[in-house]
């Protein structure tokens, strides 16, 4: 646990950490300037390796987690390769029981994670899971909504990922995936994938087609949202590729 001052700071802090520290502040609901909705703050640290900053990706599930408010209440939720963890705070805080991974061999993002949850006052449990990798408690998260922001980025982890990701739809029935990801060169190896886990993109959304204007200022690339699902019948398919 964290100690925090009454500006919110982690109390404590030496001065070379608080320049490699920030903290950003995510707002929920219908309007920058209006009272309803809610605000997550996200403490990021430039210090570390990429897992703890908060990567446009996530910005973008996040506020389609907010929007689809309704499917995440009472849900059970596990985001993958939380880092940050903004669009699985956002579930918890409308009403969902998240549980948030990271890779297991990253300890200090998994503190990160724990203390992203202590300075919003969110409950939410924190598992290391890495991809590709079953232990004990992958068995037992069946979650109904599966979220992971900026997961696909390294080709090389797109298999353990999405044999992870099949592994947790199958365990739970009608279960979904919900992603954003960069639109690169890669589309025609997701699509691949897909096929090969027996897994089929039923929506797909311009990333930003959804996000009030608000909130785009900042935010740049060609970036998707799929739901994605187990393919266990000929359904409506959209091809990623
Ligand atoms: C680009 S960052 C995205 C972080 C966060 N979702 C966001 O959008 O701000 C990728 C995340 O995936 C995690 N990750 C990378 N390889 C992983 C693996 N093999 N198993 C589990 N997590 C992994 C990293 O630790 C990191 O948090």
């Amino acid at each position: 646990m964290v100690d925090y001052g009454d500006d919110g700071e982690p109390a404590g802090t030496s001065p070379a950490e608080e320049v490699m520290t920030t903290f950003s502040r995510h707002h929920f609901g219908s309007s920058e300037d209006t009272a309803d909705g809610f605000s997550v703050t996200i403490i990021e640290n430039m210090k570390e390796e990429y897992g703890l900053f908060v990567w446009p990706c996530s910005i973008i599930l996040a506020e389609y987690v907010w929007q689809q408010k309704s499917r995440f209440t009472s849900a059970s939720v596990v985001e993958l390769g939380a880092g940050t963890s903004l669009p699985g705070l956002v579930a918890a805080k409308v009403g969902a029981d998240v549980t948030l991974t990271d890779d297991s061999n990253r300890s200090e993002v998994l503190t990160h994670m724990r203390r992203q949850c202590d300075l919003n006052d969110i409950k939410c449990k924190i598992h290391g899971l890495t991809w590709g990798v079953w232990g004990t408690q992958t068995f037992c998260l069946c979650p109904n909504i599966i979220l992971g922001a900026d997961v696909l980025y390294d080709s090389c982890a797109f298999d353990d990922l999405f044999a992870t990701v099949a592994f947790l739809l199958q365990s739970t029935p009608s279960s979904i995936f919900i992603t954003t990801y960069h639109n690169r060169s890669g589309h025609h190896l997701i699509g691949f994938l897909m096929v090969k886990w027996g897994l089929k993109c039923v929506k797909l959304l311009d990333g930003f087609s959804f996000m009030p204007s608000y909130k785009t200022s900042s935010l740049s690339g060609n970036i998707q949202l799929a739901e994605i699902v187990l393919d266990t019948a000929n359904g409506d398919e959209k091809k990623l590729m």
